[in-house]
């Protein structure tokens, strides 16, 4: 039987090490870092904190064990970790009074477009809606823009249930959505958050249109968790205007949102963006156009090597339930990845695998033969656990 503390050690060190190279390499902040997993993830602090409170020579020392037994590049200590180690200090001095200003509206935010009827642009839908703004949100067909109504009502009478909300707001918030099945409908919304699928044909085919529907000076948004923004803005003859705005799963409950600017993002864009992202409450950290941005970048390759794990004949309860206690995050990896849901997590991890070129980041032959028998996870009723 493996310990919590092996399976800490194995899924967990990996983690922070990554991090701290992360951070390392400059593609971040600490206080993005920290604030992406705790607002992203629902965890208790972010992996540079923990390292602070695990201390450095501790995680360096157990990294150092698990590299000299595997050999793998991902487990050799960070060389900032062996500094800190060494010579002592911690990530809260780092990063200390490095926070950004501010931010402020450059653009006027009135009316908001959604395009999308799934889970995410469902969720985004409901949280733009709940705080005051009008919605416009763009499905293909009646019964998906129902759907829309379906997710967001569901929500909305748990917390009524709750005595969190009311019927009233319930009604003010419905009113505020407008669904449409045309996207001309976007013609004079202030911004547009796509949340279609995660094809990049797709998703260009969509920004071309945007370009020619949507007003002058119009912001055009994605959530894309793995695709160029950069290319979806050179779809468009406004590159300037277009940026990501990656929302985290359930959108309505995860506080943070990754603001993505390319090299042609404008920078009243970026920063009205961020102020939009305070105005709906949520905490916004600002990304390059890399892979993975800064969560899952961090969280997946932890997903897979829990795959791995398991590989070796570690039952998946065991694991989910030691990550659970041991690490405190809120759910084990293979309950996450029933929610996030393994063809969205397969897509993610090639995409690591393919943009960091580090061989530890294969997807798991467990993770790609789930999605080719179809278990996706919870929205199958069947992925790693059976709903
Ligand atoms: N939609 C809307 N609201 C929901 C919800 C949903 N699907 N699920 C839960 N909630 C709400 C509940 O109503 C409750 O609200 P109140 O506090 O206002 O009453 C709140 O969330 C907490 O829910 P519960 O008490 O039922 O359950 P919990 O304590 O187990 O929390 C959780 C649920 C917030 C989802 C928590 O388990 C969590 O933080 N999990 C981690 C999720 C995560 O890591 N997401 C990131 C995935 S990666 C990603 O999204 C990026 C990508 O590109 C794929």
């Amino acid at each position: 039987m493996t310990s919590s503390d092996e399976i800490f050690d194995t899924l967990v060190l990996p983690y922070l090490n990554h991090a701290v190279r992360m951070y390392e390499a400059s593609y971040a902040s600490v206080t993005d870092i920290e604030a992406g997993m705790v607002f992203g993830c629902g965890y208790a602090q972010g992996p540079l904190t923990l390292i602070d409170e695990l201390g450095a020579a501790t995680v360096r020392d157990a990294l150092a064990k698990r590299y000299a037994e595997s050999g793998d590049r991902l487990h050799q200590p960070a060389a900032l970790l062996d500094r800190l180690a060494t010579e002592g200090g911690t990530f809260a001095e780092l990063g200390a009074g490095a926070d950004a200003p501010r931010p402020t509206f450059k653009r006027d935010i009135a009316k908001v477009g959604v395009v999308g009827t799934g889970t995410m642009a469902s969720g985004i839908a409901q949280v733009f809606a709940q705080s005051g703004y009008d919605v416009v949100y763009v499905g293909r067909s009646q019964e998906k823009l129902d759907g829309v109504v379906g997710y967001i009502t569901k929500n909305l009478d748990r917390a009524i249930a709750k005595g969190k909300s009311t019927e009233d707001d319930k009604a003010a918030v419905l009113a505020r959505l407008t669904g449409a099945t045309e996207r001309a409908a976007l013609a004079d919304v202030d911004i547009v958050v796509e949340a279609i699928a995660e094809d990049l044909d797709v998703k260009l085919e969509l920004f071309r249109d945007l370009d020619g529907i949507c007003k002058p000076g119009a912001i055009l948004a994605t959530t894309t968790s793995s695709l160029p923004v950069t290319q979806l803005g050179a779809a468009t003859d406004r590159p300037a205007d277009v940026i990501g705005m990656h929302f985290f799963n359930p959108a309505p409950v995860m506080k943070l949102v990754e603001v993505v600017t390319t090299p042609s993002t404008a920078a009243d864009v970026d920063e009205t963006v961020k102020a939009l992202c305070a105005k709906v409450r949520k905490v916004a950290v600002s990304c390059g156009d890399r892979s993975g941005f800064i969560v899952n970048c961090l969280l997946f390759p932890y997903l897979n090597d829990a795959v791995l794990l398991a590989e070796t004949g570690v039952d998946l309860e065991v694991i989910d339930t030691a990550i659970k206690e041991a690490a405190g995050f809120p759910m084990g990896p293979f309950e996450l990845l029933d929610v996030v849901g393994n063809d969205v997590s397969l897509a993610i991890q090639k995409e690591l695998h393919a943009e960091f070129k580090e061989p530890g980041f294969a997807p798991a032959a467990t993770l790609e033969a789930k999605v080719a028998a179809g278990e996706l996870g919870r929205k199958t009723k069947k992925g790693f656990h059976t709903y």
